[in-house]
Parts: C-alpha cells; sequence; structure tokens
C-alpha cells in the first residue's frame, strides 16, 4: 500500500439529551476513532500514536475500543457483526472484524470495501480520494453504530484528527437523543492542523448533517465547510500532542488559518506530550538490530552504524566509521524542514558527515536526495520508500538525527533516536522544543541540538556545533547518557488522557 498522506482537513454546544454514561470505578470505556494504526496501517505518527496509547490505557482500567477502517491488506481479526448503514442515501452492508490489542483493548475494523478497499490510505498521487468525506464519515457512523449495538456504551469517545472530527458532530446532531449514545462527550485530538478536511458544503446533506452547521462557529470555514473544524467546535475538550504546539496553534504563523477558531477555545485545548512505544522502540531488544546495547553498554551502537552504511552501499572503513553519520527518516514535505534544507545543500554535503535518508513524499525532495546521492556515493545515502526495519537501523546506527522542521506538533522520531543514543538536531518547535535540551553549556540535562531561527544559517550552525562536540568523546557521551535515560513512556501520557476523559465527562454532566 503508496502510503499517501492523509488528506486536506465557540463553545461546544449545548444540547439536551439524556445523561451521559457514567465511569463507574469499574467500566470506564473509551471508543478511540482514527484513520491509521500500528500494526493494521501506518503512514505516519498518528498510527504509532494509535497503536500504543489503548494498550496503555488499558493499562488504567479502562476498556478500549479502536475503530479504524480495514483497508486493503488488513486481514486481523474474525468477522463480528455485519449490518447495512446509509449515510445520506448511500447505503452499504458493513462488515466489523475484532482483533485484540491488550487485556482490555479490541481493535474493531470496519469493513466497506467500496470505500476502503483501495490502493493507498487517503489517496493517489498526492491527490485525495474525491470520496474522502463519505469515507470517513462512514468510520465514525460505523464506529458509533456498533458500540450501540453491541452495548459497548462509551463513557468518552476520544476521536482524532480530521477524518474522526465528524464524530463529536455527529453525537451533537444526528445521536444527540440517541437512547445508548445521546449525552456521550467527545475529546477530540489534533496531530496536524495542516490538514483540515477541507470539503464543498453541499456534503452536508450528504453526510445527514443539517444545514445549520454551515455556520462561522460550526463547521463553516471560508466558504467550505471543515471536518477539523467541527471536530474542534463539537468536542468537550480538544488535545494536541505537545504543550507548545497548543500554544503554537494559537498563533497565526502556525495556526493555519485556524488560530482564532483555537484561541477562543482555550480554555478546553490542552497539550499532551506523545509517548513511544517502549517495547517497539527498544535498543536491548529489537530485532531489526544487529545487536542489542543500552546506556551501559554502546558496542551495539557500532554494528548498527556498520549495518546501515553497508545497507546505503556506503563505505564501512575505519574513516567512515568515525565520520558522524546523521540520519533522517522523513515525510519528504515542507513541514519536515526539505525546503530549508534544498537551499542548503552545498553547505551540508561540505560538513565532515555521511548523511542518510530514508522517506516518500514530494518528487522533487526525492529527486533532489537522489541526486545527491549519485553525486556523493561515498558521503550521500538515499533510499525512497518506507520500511519500518531500516527506520529502525538508522535510528541505531546514526550518530545524529536531523529534524529541522518548520512546525512539528509532536514528533516521534526525535523520541526514538533520544532512546537510541542517537542525539537529536532539531526546530524548537511544537514537541521538538518540548523533548529536546539544547546543548549549552550550563544545561547539565542536555540532550541534543536546537535551532530556533528558521533559517538556513541557523540550521547550519546547528549542525556545526554538533559535529564539533562529536569530537570530545566524553561530552558526546554525557549527551547520550542524557537522551537515553529520558522517561517518554506512554504511560505519563495515558494517565493524562484519563484526567481529560473525566473533565470531559463532568463538562458534559454540568450541562446534561
Ligand atoms: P509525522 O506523523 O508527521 O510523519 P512523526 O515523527 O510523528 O511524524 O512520525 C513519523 C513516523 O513514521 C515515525 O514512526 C517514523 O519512523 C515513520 N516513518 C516516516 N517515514 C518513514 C519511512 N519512509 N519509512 C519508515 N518509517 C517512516
Ligand atoms: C502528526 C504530526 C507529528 C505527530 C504525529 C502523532 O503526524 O505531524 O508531529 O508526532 O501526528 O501525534
Amino acid at each position: 500500500m503508496t502510503p499517501v498522506k492523509r488528506g486536506t482537513r465557540p463553545p461546544a454546544q449545548r444540547r439536551r439529551a439524556r445523561g451521559p454514561a457514567s465511569v463507574g470505578p469499574s467500566s470506564p470505556r473509551v471508543l478511540i476513532i482514527g484513520s491509521e494504526a500500528v500494526p493494521f496501517a501506518k503512514t505516519g505518527g498518528l498510527a504509532d500514536v494509535l497503536g500504543a496509547l489503548p494498550v496503555a490505557l488499558a493499562r488504567l482500567g479502562w476498556s478500549v475500543d479502536l475503530a479504524l477502517p480495514r483497508y486493503r491488506g488488513v486481514t486481523a481479526g474474525p468477522p463480528v457483526d455485519r449490518f447495512p448503514i446509509s449515510i445520506g442515501g448511500y447505503t452499504r452492508e458493513v462488515g466489523f472484524h475484532e482483533t485484540p490489542l491488550g487485556a482490555s483493548a479490541r481493535a474493531v475494523l470496519v469493513d466497506c470495501p467500496d470505500l476502503f478497499d483501495r490502493d493507498s490510505l487517503y489517496g493517489v498521487d498526492n491527490t485525495d480520494y474525491p470520496d474522502n468525506p463519505r469515507r470517513f464519515a462512514m468510520l465514525v457512523r460505523a464506529a458509533l453504530e456498533f458500540a450501540a449495538r453491541h452495548g459497548a456504551r462509551p463513557s468518552v469517545v476520544h476521536a482524532h484528527d480530521w477524518q474522526g472530527g465528524l464524530a463529536p458532530v455527529y453525537l451533537k446532531t444526528l445521536y444527540a437523543s440517541h437512547p445508548v449514545l445521546g449525552g456521550t462527550p467527545a475529546v477530540f485530538t489534533i496531530h496536524n492542523l495542516a490538514y483540515q478536511g477541507l470539503f464543498e458544503p453541499d456534503w452536508l446533506p450528504r453526510l445527514d448533517l443539517p444545514w445549520d452547521l454551515f455556520a462561522i462557529e460550526r463547521l463553516e470555514y471560508w466558504g467550505r465547510i471543515s471536518f477539523l473544524k467541527g471536530g474542534i467546535n463539537e468536542a468537550e475538550v480538544i488535545t494536541t500532542v505537545s504543550r507548545q504546539y497548543a500554544r503554537d496553534i494559537q498563533t497565526p504563523e502556525f495556526g493555519f488559518g485556524f488560530d482564532g477558531i483555537l484561541r477562543r477555545r482555550a480554555a478546553d485545548l490542552v497539550g499532551v506530550l506523545n509517548g513511544i512505544d517502549e517495547n517497539k522502540w527498544n535498543p536491548s531488544t529489537d530485532q531489526f538490530l544487529p545487536a542489542a546495547f543500552g546506556p551501559d553498554d554502546l558496542s551495539g551502537k557500532e554494528a548498527a552504524k556498520r549495518e546501515v552504511l553497508s545497507r546505503y552501499g556506503l563505505p564501512a572503513g575505519e574513516t567512515t566509521m568515525k565520520r558522524p553519520l546523521i540520519g533522517m527518516i522523513s515525510r519528504m514535505v515542507d513541514q519536515k524542514g526539505f525546503d530549508l534544507i534544498a537551499s542548503l545543500v552545498d553547505d551540508l554535503v561540505a560538513l565532515d558527515a555521511t548523511w542518510i535518508v530514508l522517506g516518500t513524499g514530494e518528487p522533487r525532495y526525492q529527486n533532489l536526495w537522489t541526486m545527491l546521492a549519485a553525486r556523493h556515493p561515498d558521503r550521500v545515502g538515499a533510499r525512497i520508500g518506507f520500511d519500518e526495519g531500516l527506520a529502525h537501523v538508522i535510528e541505531a546506527g546514526a550518530d545524529m538525527f536531523l529534524m529541522p522542521s518548520r512546525f512539528e506538533p509532536c514528533g516521534l522520531n526525535q523520541m526514538y533516536s533520544l532512546r537510541y543514543g542517537t542525539v537529536p538536531i532539531v526546530h524548537a518547535v511544537g514537541g521538538l522544543a518540548d523533548t529536546v535540551q539544547d546543548a549549552t553549556p550550563r544545561h547539565a540535562k542536555s540532550t541534543g541540538f536546537v535551532f530556533r531561527e528558521y533559517t538556513g544559517s541557523a540550521l547550519l550552525a546547528a549542525l556545526q556545533r554538533a559535529l564539533r562536540l562529536f569530537q570530545d568523546r566524553r561530552r558526546w557521551r554525557t549527551l547520550q547518557m542524557a537522551g537515553m535515560r529520558q522517561d517518554n513512556s506512554w504511560d505519563r501520557s495515558a494517565r493524562e488522557y484519563v484526567k481529560i476523559y473525566e473533565r470531559a465527562l463532568s463538562h458534559a454532566q454540568s450541562r446534561g
């Protein structure tokens, strides 16, 4: 399946409905709705989050249903139900497959082949599927209908990104007086404000939604409707994936036109830093690595460096092994700083470093890196594609990890890097600013290199600082150790989500 990144994307509504399901000490239940999750389908960090969060919540005693589409190639889980769902006159028999994720967590895969059995998740050749509104409305409707039919009445619904944006909207409209779902509060998480789910307004009736949603304080956005805006305006609580990003998106610079909408809901907007799956991303047990390693013995890291160099066809002799290896694993888009890099390529390849890049994205950036690798076969390795195993070996084998994102809601790779003793070099935005501490001599807990201005010269200066410090083995090792010991576990973040779910419930109860 070609990974194509997910496509386009006032006060909570007052309504009268029966009271929300109560969270008894024994049975709180959350219905999580999202468009991708490891191990079923992945194009980016959302999948990592939705793969790990349900299990972490289950560890805290919650029952978790994770609803996502059964895309082409997803085979997990036996069928457990099948019934027709109709959206604006479009009726399909929808199947449901269930597979356990942990003690009290399960995935519910929504099977509607006409909508989900396609080459890609969101679109092909950088063009979104034109029926994406219907596809993701179906995901939401199917998730809600399944929960209602199976008596799995959620205490709270937790929807993600524009693809889940209609969940709070349907709960406040179509399902407001539903005998099972009426009054259920919603939490909406923004993973990336750049994807707003923007569509023509005539989709409203085709999705069984009333025209009064076409209003500025609801879904209307410059003459169109936005699923993301719907999620923001109709949910009880809105979260995003780092504290700094929660601040960033309330400014015109990072708000993508949504800063006013978010400022209006500032009282209910919370930043919760993502965790990382510490079982999957653990250098002492990682099956993808040639040798295990950990903070007390880094020798396996050298084996990974040799391995990654040879996989890229780069020389792995003594000189290259000593030379710092800078890695990047990324969607190749402007968000990730590829424009900045492009403006600087001659300076970058002139540095005393070896480069390895893994990614897919805009053709101009793919071509640039392919061209650089052809021109500097001893210094630059580029792999265009999506390769989970190789990503692990790069995280382990690189000495430094570059993430010069223009904006970054959270970012996971810098946290994986920290865990693997690979020192991150990052732009001071969003989750990057929250997770990487700049290596200034005064900071005892430094973990990487942070630059503030989004300019080529600031990036270059950070790289040069990193390359200089790399020569000081003792200080470098101190940096690595501080990063490897940093706690980025999901348990901490899951506890914060539980508090947010409780807050959403009390919001709904006080209104109900
Ligand atoms: P985003 O979701 O914005 O792309 P994140 O840093 O949150 O950024 O997450 C990206 C995830 O996708 C990470 O797990 C990263 O390792 C993975 N990833 C990105 N590109 C590739 C690729 N080409 N091959 C393998 N994994 C990739
Ligand atoms: C988005 C963001 C990324 C974040 C991920 C998971 O894709 O771009 O920064 O880590 O979602 O929340």
